[in-house]
């Protein structure tokens, strides 16, 4: 079973933001890149710690569509969410994204979180 979730209006997912959500207890960093939305797990593989910290001003953690972790500087694509270099070895989930009559919505399965299985936009 899936649904969409409202995450946020476009005034408050603006070109360059990140907004961490919680959908059905886990941590959901949700991008807005150049008026593009993609959502990951706020989650590094490395050792499980959040990538995106509310003390800390994400707009230096995000560069060419890549997110560092804040702990020990390992990248993620956040179109993807592939690992891109050490330590961590294993992409973090990724979510389809939509946005309907300016509200941004996250789909969210719940096996899939829990599992960490991909699914594709029309599951
Ligand atoms: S927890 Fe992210 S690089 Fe170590």
């Amino acid at each position: 079973m899936s649904e969409w979730v409202d995450v946020g209006t476009l005034d408050e997912l603006r070109p360059g933001t990140v907004r961490v959500v919680d959908i059905h207890n886990e941590e959901v960093a949700v991008f807005n890149l150049d008026g593009e939305f993609f959502a990951i797990r706020n989650f590094c593989t490395h050792d499980g710690s959040p990538l995106v910290l509310p003390e800390l001003d994400s707009a230096d953690q995000i560069a060419d569509g890549k997110i560092t972790c804040p702990h020990h500087g390992a990248k993620f694509c956040i179109r993807t969410g592939a690992a891109l270099s050490p330590p961590a070895y294993e992409d973090t989930p990724t979510f389809p994204v939509r946005e309907i009559n300016g509200i941004v919505q996250v789909r969210a399965i719940s096996a899939w979180l829990l599992q960490g299985t991909e699914i594709t936009p029309d599951t």
